[in-house]
């Protein structure tokens, strides 16, 4: 059988973590070579979509996003002035009742030569009278360009673990952004096609300066904000917002009080932080979400992430477990409040 390459990325730090997670899958898979920090070339014995498919059903956490390579050009004595020949046979696999999208990542090239490669390779796709749409594409082209070297591949947007080219979702930062922290959540709720109950109550533990309160305001909830550090003092009239100045350990609760959402993104160790998570669990609704980050150690940190999960399913069933474009040296996890109706067997 045909060997397949694919271009594997993770946060730069968590390389290891990620082709261990890799690894693991069962299937023929070796390491061929780091293309970029976070950014490693692959090779599997199934064929891209099957890998996807196994991929995506084991749900790592460390990955973020996959493209296949069909087709492979070193560079020219011009830098990339020819097309691959073999982008034809590339075309004729395009699905022509989708639109295509071409996302492009470099390495140690120009902007401009990327810029011109992409460009080239859309107008060369839409003279066969496919329709290019940068913003929704159901098929991608995916290229990764290096200074050496061009890898081109096409595959299903879904079957990438992500729309966006290299699971790369960037928010622009606009005059009210509070925090970088913002952007967390932000892309938590649109990988995750989460639905946050509009007019609903949500509990945000480590709140301060305030960017998932802010987030969280914007989308019609009202928030217990609890934090010892100030809020930003943008936020301190909006009547939806109460601010407990204080550790979440110490936060007072009426009997009765409950909430839609519980967020926690407080800054300590991972299995303290699932503690007070599991314990504040019996003032959320029941089938209500929490969106918690786990920070994570230096060392040691797929058994601290594995613990966690494991104690947070104690009054959580897991949803989702995902270190995203926007965690620096922690993970995301989404959880619904109560058992599973049935055990289940599969991994966050
Ligand atoms: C990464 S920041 C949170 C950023 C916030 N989510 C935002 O969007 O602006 C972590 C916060 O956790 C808070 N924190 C740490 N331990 C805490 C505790 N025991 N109770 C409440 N907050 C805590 C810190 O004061 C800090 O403001």
């Amino acid at each position: 059988m045909r060997d397949t390459y694919v271009t594997v990325t993770c946060q730069a730090e968590s390389e290891e973590l990620c082709l261990n997670e890799l690894f693991k899958l069962g299937c023929k898979l070796r390491f061929d070579r780091r293309l970029d920090h976070g950014v490693m070339l692959i090779c599997t014995d199934l064929p891209f979509p099957e890998f996807s498919e196994l991929v995506r059903s084991s749900r790592l956490i460390f990955l973020r996003h996959i493209a296949p390579v069909d087709v492979t050009q070193e560079r020219d004595g011009d830098g990339f002035s020819t097309l691959p020949t073999e982008l034809d046979a590339l075309a004729a696999r395009l699905d022509p009742t989708a639109a295509f999208g071409v996302q492009l990542r470099k390495c140690n090239v120009d902007a401009e030569t990327a810029h011109s490669l992409r460009r080239r390779i859309t107008e060369h796709l839409e003279r066969y009278g496919f329709r290019h749409d940068t913003r929704r594409p159901q098929q991608v082209v995916s290229v990764y360009c290096t200074e050496d070297r061009l890898l081109i591949g096409l595959s299903r947007t879904f079957e990438n673990l992500s729309d966006w080219g290299g699971g790369m979702r960037m928010y622009a930062y606009r005059e009210d952004t509070i925090s970088r922290a913002e952007f967390k959540l932000l892309e938590a709720i649109e990988r995750f096609a989460l639905e946050l109950p509009v007019n609903g109550a949500a509990l945000d533990l480590g709140a301060a300066p305030g960017g998932w309160s802010k987030v969280l305001l914007e989308r019609g909830m009202r928030v217990l904000a609890v934090d010892p550090a100030e809020l930003s003092p943008t936020l301190s009239s909006n009547p939806n917002l109460t601010h407990f100045k204080g550790l979440a350990q110490d936060l007072p609760m009426a009997n009765g009080r409950t909430f839609d959402l519980l967020t926690n993104d407080m800054r300590m160790d991972t299995r303290e932080s699932v503690e007070i998570t599991n314990s504040m669990s019996r003032y959320l609704c029941d089938g209500g979400l929490a969106i918690v980050t786990f920070k994570l150690p230096k060392k040691g940190i797929t058994a601290i992430v594995n613990k966690g999960l494991r104690l947070l399913e104690e009054s959580f069933t897991l949803l989702h477990a995902k270190q995203l474009f926007h965690n620096r040296s922690e993970i995301t996890v989404v959880a619904v409040k109560g058992k599973p109706l049935t055990v289940g067997s599969g991994e966050a």
